[in-house]
């Protein structure tokens, strides 16, 4: 079913806090502190989904006025698409921990790590959230975006490493 189905090309993502939730997210709304996304698609009538069927297209949206993202390494297990990072300053991150699945946050210390509040799992979202430390196996997907008519606008599906772009089913073997 549509809001159990992969972010897809041309998805914009709105807001996942229950206060504003289905509304557009502008690039006025974003900061180093995470805000919390859905994207949202269409229906085969063209009706609006939001695709929170699946636990794992919960989002983490940044915005890094230093910008300052870098490719993470080989044997990372982790990807990073510098050109679906809006103005070197927007990402968007899968936020469900590839450990046990908690949702996680800022790391109060340092705004641009995640600290999983559930056993320590930390993750580094200028390294496509590549892990530096605790027991995750693998980074959370990027969603590569773009800006268009001042929404956020998915180009393509979660890319993972090594597995490529993450379709339906395919959370399985990735954990
Ligand atoms: Fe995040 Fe265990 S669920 S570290």
């Amino acid at each position: 079913t549509p809001d159990k189905a992969p972010p897809q090309e041309g998805d914009i993502l709105v807001h996942a806090d229950a206060s504003k939730e289905g509304q557009p997210i502008k690039i006025s709304d974003l900061s180093e502190n995470l805000v919390a996304a859905w994207p949202m698609g269409k229906d085969k009538d063209g009706n609006n989904v939001i695709r929170k069927g699946e636990p794992n297209n919960q989002l983490a949206v940044f915005r890094f006025e230093q910008g300052g993202f870098e490719e993470p390494g080989k044997d990372d297990h982790a990807e990073l698409k510098l050109d679906g990072i809006i103005n070197g300053q927007v990402v968007a991150y899968s936020n469900k921990c590839t450990h046990a699945g908690c949702a996680v946050p800022n790391d109060p210390n340092d705004a641009t790590k995640l600290f999983c509040p559930c056993h320590s799992g930390q993750y580094d979202a200028l390294r496509g959230c590549k892990v530096t430390g605790g027991p995750p196996p693998r980074a959370m997907p990027q969603l590569p975006i773009k800006l268009e008519n001042d929404q956020l606008v998915v180009t393509e599906t979660f890319v993972t490493a090594p597995y490529g772009f993450l379709t339906e089913g395919d959370w399985e073997q990735y954990r």
